[in-house]
């Protein structure tokens, strides 16, 4: 007892000296981890105060664009980021840019303002993890006070890196974490470079954690969509290198993390990850706090170090490579195998039978001690849609905003959407509406303008589906880029402004009104008939 006192105090003094190592923390009274069978109560009362807010904005927004709405009975909505890296956190920010009543002027403008839900996965996690962690300024403000900098003298160039403070720094945060009994891999220090460049405060917000975004202003007051991360599990203990078509989708928001696939069907109190479970308990009282820094979250969303399903080589201290790199500061740590692509979490759910789970006995994710998790878009995915299908979220219309690069000139071509409709019935998620084949979607040219889906569904979410594409500016960037000169910030932020509005197009806030109201059962202004004929892809 006492020795087991004296190290947590250690740890302890050890984590609150780096920031970064996870601390011990006495548990708190009630579980840990529940069953999947709805919302958690705090995020139910952020769902029903968010929403009351959110219907003062939409009807707002709504009676601005066309005094023809009725507004009595407004949906739930929200917005999806997609990943790609810079590309798809820049073109995402100017999309949130053209819908934010506070930062923009355009038709879309103040519907940010209305949405309900909000997520992001890999580079879009970036996005939403850089607002929502520095307590959502706008995106303007983020672009002249972290980006355009952090962008231009980018950390993930090697030679910036390597005369950086910041690498000395970022060393002795993963020698600490490895030091306090946490398994450190290749996502500790690609998450702890990546939030110099997206989270404000000492160290590259290094003190920011997921679950400490419930203590921000913004969130407090409600006045901001809720945020969630998406992730995948593999399956790396039936030899899995790379997450299946039907890999469990897991989901991290400020107040829980898990999945609602029925071989996890659970979910765990983000602020306690970290801590070792069994049997949905504290193996003993000390848990652990500060596991959930949201740099690791937001490496973990786009951890993608798998992808060749290759062994590591062995770090060559002549290779000045990004990756090599962070393979030379894992070898600090300890010796670099394959497990360290992963981004690695205690298993919550080890042993844990959840009520509404259905074991399925080759993949008993419960039998494993650890998980391993990697960027959400590995399986073809890139749009972070399952959360929002959840029937509890109530949602009606989901804004998808596709920034992938699926063609060979990088620009979506429907293919992760398509993956996303075919792998809903995987998951039993019964909301997603008809999407059609990737030759249809790029010989309608869908892949190029906003489209509707889901149109005369009832049964289905509405989906309004915004791709990529290059109004003012070759938005095309590859994923690789890893840096961006101020300029091309700022001309790829004003390009997804552009998405947002369609180009100025001037029917679209009106037809825009239109698929957000369509299965309302409120009146519509007439122009919808020709919005629907425009933007509503009918097939299935
Ligand atoms: C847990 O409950 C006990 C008794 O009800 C109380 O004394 C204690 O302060 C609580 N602990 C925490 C961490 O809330
Ligand atoms: C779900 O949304 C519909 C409107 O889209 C609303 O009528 C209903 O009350 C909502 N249900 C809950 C539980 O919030
Ligand atoms: C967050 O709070 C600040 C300060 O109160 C405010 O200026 C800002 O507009 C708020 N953000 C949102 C999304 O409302
Ligand atoms: C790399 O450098 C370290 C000392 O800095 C040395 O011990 C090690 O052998 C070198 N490895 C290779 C592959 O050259
Ligand atoms: C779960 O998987 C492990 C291998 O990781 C295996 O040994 C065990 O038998 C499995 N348990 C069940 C109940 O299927
Ligand atoms: C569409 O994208 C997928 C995945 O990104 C790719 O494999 C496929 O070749 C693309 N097809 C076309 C027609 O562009
Ligand atoms: C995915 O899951 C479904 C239903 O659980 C199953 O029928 C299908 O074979 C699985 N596909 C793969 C590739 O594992
Ligand atoms: C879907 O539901 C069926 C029947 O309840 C169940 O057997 C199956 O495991 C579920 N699949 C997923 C991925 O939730
Ligand atoms: C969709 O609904 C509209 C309005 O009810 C109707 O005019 C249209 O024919 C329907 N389209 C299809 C493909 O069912
Ligand atoms: C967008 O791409 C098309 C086709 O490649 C090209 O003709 C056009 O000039 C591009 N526009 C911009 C603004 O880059
Ligand atoms: C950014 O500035 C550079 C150097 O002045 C110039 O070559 C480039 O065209 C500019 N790019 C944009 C998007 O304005």
């Amino acid at each position: 007892m006492v020795s087991s006192l004296f190290s947590s105090l250690l740890l302890f003094t050890v984590g609150v000296l780096s920031g970064y190592a996870p601390v011990p923390a006495i548990c708190p009274n009630g579980s840990l981890v529940r069953p999947a069978s709805g919302l958690s109560d705090k995020e139910e009362t952020y769902r029903v105060a968010r929403k009351a807010v959110a219907d003062v904005n939409l009807k707002a927004w709504l009676t601005k664009t066309n005094p023809g709405f009725g507004t009595d009975d407004l949906p739930t909505v929200a917005l999806t980021s997609s990943g790609g890296g810079f590309r798809a956190l820049l073109l995402g920010a100017g999309v949130i840019q053209g819908l934010d009543g506070r930062d923009s002027d355009v038709s879309t403008s103040g519907l940010f303002q209305g949405l309900t839900y909000q997520a992001g996965l890999s580079g879009g996690a970036w996005l939403l993890s850089s607002f929502a962690g520095n307590n959502y300024p706008t995106i303007s403000d983020l672009r002249d006070n972290l980006w355009g900098q952090a962008f231009q003298d980018s950390l993930l160039d090697p030679e910036v890196l390597l005369a950086a403070e910041a690498y000395i720094k970022v060393v002795d945060d993963i020698l600490l974490k490895d030091a306090a009994g946490f398994h450190t891999t290749l996502t500790d220090p690609w998450g702890r470079l990546l939030s110099y460049e997206l989270l404000e405060g000492k160290d590259g917000g290094v003190h920011t954690t997921l679950s400490s975004i419930t203590k921000l202003s913004n969130f407090t007051s409600h006045a901001a969509p809720f945020p969630v991360i998406t992730s995948l599990g593999v399956k790396t203990w039936l030899g899995e290198c790379l997450p299946g078509p039907n890999a469990t989708t897991y989901e991290f928001s400020p107040y829980e993390f898990g999945s609602w696939d029925s071989d996890v069907s659970a979910f765990m109190k983000t602020k306690y990850l970290g801590t070792s479970m069994k049997h949905g308990k504290p193996v003993t009282t000390v848990c652990t706090e500060k596991y959930d820094n949201l740099g690791y979250i937001l490496g973990t969303s786009s951890t993608l170090f798998n992808e060749l399903c290759l062994s590591l080589p062995p770090p060559a201290n002549s290779s000045t490579s990004l990756d090599n790199i962070l393979e030379e500061i894992i070898n600090h740590a300890h010796e670099v195998t394959t497990s360290d692509e992963y981004a690695t979490y205690r298993n919550p759910f080890y042993e844990y039978v959840s009520s509404t789970a259905t074991p399925n006995v080759a993949n008993n994710v419960t039998a494993q001690k650890s998980l391993s998790l990697v960027d959400g878009g590995e399986a073809l995915q890139n749009n972070p849609i399952f959360p929002f299908l959840q029937p509890a979220r109530n949602i009606s219309v989901i804004i998808v905003n596709d920034n992938s690069a699926d063609t060979s000139n990088n620009f979506p071509n429907g293919s992760e959407i398509l993956t996303t409709y075919v792998q809903s019935f995987n998951h039993n998620l019964t909301r997603m509406p008809f999407i059609p084949s990737v030759e249809t979607f790029v010989s309608e040219g869908l892949n190029q303008r906003a489209t509707f889906f889901g149109c005369n569904d009832t049964s289905k979410v509405t989906i309004v589906y915004i791709p990529n594409f290059n109004f003012t500016f070759a938005s095309n960037v590859p994923t690789a880029q890893l840096a961006y000169p101020k300029n091309e910030t700022a001309a790829m932020i004003a390009n997804g402004v552009e998405m947002a509005s369609q180009g100025g197009n001037e029917c679209w806030g009106t037809c825009l009104g239109c698929a957000l109201m369509m299965k309302t059962g409120q009146a519509l202004p007439d122009e919808c008939t020709s919005c629907f004929e425009n933007y509503c892809y009918y097939g299935s």
